[in-house]
């Protein structure tokens, strides 16, 4: 070991030693932290009685068998991030206590024999990372022989291609195990002895299905991001599966998958599939089993009555499930009330015609709801089944075909904090109009005195007219308008100017509202509005984020500048005409360091002869702020052009006109000339 990189290590170490080990006779944790030191070796000056030892960041390629005979009370060593190429075979010998161990990072494929004979002299080794090692399958199972009392092993980040009851056969108190980011195309009988693993990782592997899924006690499976086709649990086991979260978004799931019967399945993540239900379509004859090959040639023949929706398996325990991005067109009869517990649904992105949630009957413990993002052009619900959605707090339902909502749904929903209406075609009611109606449907909404209500978004809805008493009773923090050009919006607003903190303004053409009883804005958005002045209303706000793209802003004046400078934390100015002779603003907001002007490169300007610069290389040639030194700028320009045409002129006429030349010399010579 190099002297030089041991004396900082020494010095780094002995502080930390003083605190961790102070003179009391309580049991401190013994920790030497020589990570990042360039070390090459183990280095052997350090206390006999550390515990724990993190050589992360080093340069060790080869643990030599005495290296650690100096530190018989470890419990903990790491060694990520080396060049590690083997422990050689004797290393442990004196290691009895050892119980973690951290060699992630590093290239054991290389000594994989050696390694595997030191390892098996830990047999009180609890936890084990081996993960980025570029280890494959016959390396691991030599690794892993005879760790039996192993809880934890990390194997993420390696070369698996297929397991089998020959890799984890040994490690019968096995935990958790994590296998993502590995090559894993197939899984046969793998874990059968690994009767007390809870937590696998499967994600990031190459897996077409999960079939025959019998791990009852197993609490935490994590399957997404492989091209899983099929899930299919085994259907006649009487135990209740240990299951509570089940991952397997981004695959290729066509079907819900078959949950265990019995089950205590709380989060179930589906997003990103092209999961549906069938029953709605009729396929007379097709089959109902499928055959699964494995490449032993084991086929089994799983039957799991396809088309049948009722056979989902035991769903009663669910609070979230996120079925993000599919192609759910309808749920089956009794779908969502099975599931009583239900928190959190999360149907962004699907084919939803319509929701019925008096047929549906939804869980009282609902709090968000998102459907956004379907082809909803219609809500059913009547009265007692509002009733019953007393704890609903989120609701998404923007990007639909909506003309209308039942009536009353949002003053039925007491504890309603965040409605997204966004890009639907739904009018506001006038007061009259919700009044008089009767009908359990309504052609526009209404929220009056929703008193729970914060957040309100209702962007791009082609609103033209908001009544006056559209807000009356509100106590909106946020409101979006957004994308509804030709909105006349200011008297109803006022109602609104004690709560509201974040406004959204952006292509309404507003042009002279009044913002300056609006005292608790933080978040102002009046982009796309061809504002040619910033409104004087705004300098006593006390704003944090301030949207004025895409208007015909010329300048901002130096006082305004000032005034927005302190307090602004994010300003946006791109697709403004802004002169270029009148950018102090600029430099005020660049020289400010709490102010943040996005996408700053992109902010353009025109100069006197309209061609345009960025502001922020702006040529100091061309507007220096002295119309005389730009006047001199643009002589400066023309004079070589004037004298070269001249020159070129006269080589012309010398050249190919002599006697022409002649003439015209001896006229100018017979006129007087100034000098
Ligand atoms: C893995 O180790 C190499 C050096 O061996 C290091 O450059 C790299 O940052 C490490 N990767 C991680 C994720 O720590
Ligand atoms: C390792 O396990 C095998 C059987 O799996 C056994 O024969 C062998 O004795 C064990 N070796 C050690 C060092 O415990
Ligand atoms: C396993 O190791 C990888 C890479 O070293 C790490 O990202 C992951 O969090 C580890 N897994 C667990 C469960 O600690
Ligand atoms: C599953 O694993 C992926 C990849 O590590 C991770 O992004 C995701 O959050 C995990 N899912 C759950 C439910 O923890
Ligand atoms: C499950 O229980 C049923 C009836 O109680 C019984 O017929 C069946 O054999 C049991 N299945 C298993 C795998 O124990
Ligand atoms: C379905 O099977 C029945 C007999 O099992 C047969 O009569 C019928 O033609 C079949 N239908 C189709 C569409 O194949
Ligand atoms: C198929 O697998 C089952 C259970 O895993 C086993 O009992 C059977 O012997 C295997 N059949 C063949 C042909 O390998
Ligand atoms: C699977 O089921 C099909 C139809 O029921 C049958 O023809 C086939 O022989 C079965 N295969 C096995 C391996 O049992
Ligand atoms: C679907 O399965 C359920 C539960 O086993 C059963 O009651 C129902 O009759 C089945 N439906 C069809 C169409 O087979
Ligand atoms: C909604 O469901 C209820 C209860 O099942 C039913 O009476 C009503 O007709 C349904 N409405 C529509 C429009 O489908
Ligand atoms: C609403 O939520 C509260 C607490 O979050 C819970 O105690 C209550 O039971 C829920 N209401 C219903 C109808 O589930
Ligand atoms: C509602 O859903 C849309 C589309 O999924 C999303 O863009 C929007 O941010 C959501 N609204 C809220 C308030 O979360």
């Amino acid at each position: 070991m190099p002297v030089h990189g041991l004396t900082p290590i020494l010095l780094r170490l002995l502080p930390l030693w003083m605190i961790l080990t102070p003179i009391s006779s309580r049991l401190i944790q013994r920790t030497a932290l020589c990570n990042h030191a360039q070390l090459t070796s183990v280095p052997s000056e350090l206390p006999r009685n550390i515990e724990e030892l993190q050589l992360n960041y080093n340069h060790i390629q080869t643990l030599r068998g005495d290296s650690l005979l100096a530190y018989p009370s470890l419990n903990s060593l790491s060694l990520a991030s080396n060049a590690l190429e083997k422990i050689e075979s004797d290393t442990f010998q004196n290691s009895k206590l050892l119980k973690s161990l951290n060699l992630a990072n590093n290239s054991l494929h290389i000594g994989t024999q050696e390694t595997s004979d030191a390892l098996k002299k830990l047999p009180g080794l609890r936890a084990l990372d081996l993960s980025e090692n570029k280890l494959w399958d016959e390396m691991v199972i030599t690794l892993l022989q005879n760790l039996t009392s192993l809880e934890y092993l990390n194997l993420s980040g390696n070369l698996l291609q297929r397991l089998d009851e020959t890799y984890f056969g040994d490690l019968r108190q096995l935990k958790e195990l994590d296998l993502q980011r590995n090559v894993i195309f197939e899984i046969d009988s793998a874990f059968h002895g690994n009767t007390k693993l809870q937590r696998l990782n499967l994600a990031y592997n190459y897996l077409p299905c999960l079939t025959d899924f019998q791990m009852t006690q197993l609490v935490v499976l994590n399957a997404s991001h492989n091209f899983i086709e099929w899930f299919i649990s085994r259907q006649d086991l009487n135990d209740t599966f240990q299951l509570e979260t089940l991952d397997l978004s981004d695959n290729k799931l066509l079907f819900f998958p078959f949950l265990p019967s019995h089950s205590r399945l709380r989060n179930l993540y589906l997003a990103h599939n092209t999961l549906r239900f069938y029953e709605n379509l009729d396929f007379p004859n097709s089959t109902t089993s499928v055959e699964f090959y494995n490449l032993n040639k084991n086929v089994s023949n799983i039957t799991a009555q396809l088309w049948n929706d009722s056979l989902h398996g035991d769903i009663s325990s669910l609070e979230i499930l996120d079925l993000r991005v599919n192609q759910v067109q309808y749920f089956p009869q009794g779908f969502i009330q099975k599931m009583s517990a239900l928190f959190r649904l999360q149907m962004c992105k699907n084919c939803l015609k319509s929701l019925n949630l008096t047929s549906e009957q939804f869980s009282g413990s609902l709090y968000e709801l998102d459907v956004s993002d379907n082809r909803l052009n219609e809500i059913v619900a009547d009265e007692r089944t509002l009733a019953t959605l007393g704890n609903l707090t989120y609701f998404n339902l923007s990007l639909n075909d909506l003309g209308g909502l039942p009536s009353g749904l949002f003053s039925s929903l007491p504890s309603l904090r965040s409605v997204d209406l966004s890009y639907n075609n739904v009018d506001i009611c006038f007061s009259e109009e919700a009044e008089i109606s009767t009908d359990t449907f309504a052609s526009c909404v209404d929220w009056k005195n929703v008193v729970s209500l914060e957040q309100l978004y209702l962007k791009g809805c082609n609103l033209q007219v908001i009544p006056r008493t559209a807000f009356a009773g509100l106590s909106l923090t946020h409101l979006e308008l957004s994308n509804n050009p030709g909105l006349i919006v200011q008297q109803p607003m006022q109602s609104l100017s004690r709560t509201l903190q974040h406004l959204g303004l952006g292509n309404t053409h507003i042009q002279d509202f009044d913002f300056s009883s609006f005292e608790n804005l933080r978040f102002l958005n009046i982009s796309r509005n061809s504002l040619a002045h910033l409104p004087q209303s705004l300098l006593n706000l006390d704003l944090k984020v301030l949207d004025l793209r895409d208007n015909r802003l010329s300048t901002i004046p130096p006082g305004v500048a000032n005034a927005l400078a302190p307090k602004l934390r994010f300003v946006f100015l791109t697709g403004n005409p802004f002169n270029c002779c009148q950018t102090e603003w600029f430099r005020t907001f660049e020289k400010t360091k709490t102010i943040s002007m996005v996408e700053q490169s992109d902010i353009e300007c025109e100069d006197p002869l309209v061609t345009t610069h960025r502001v922020q290389h702006l040529p100091s040639f061309v507007c220096s702020g002295d119309a005389r030194e730009s006047i001199f700028w643009y002589i400066v320009l023309f004079v070589p052009i004037c004298l070269s045409f001249v020159g070129i002129s006269a080589i012309v006429l010398f050249t190919f006109k002599p006697k022409m030349l002649k003439k015209s010399i001896k006229k100018k010579c017979l006129k007087r000339t100034s000098y």
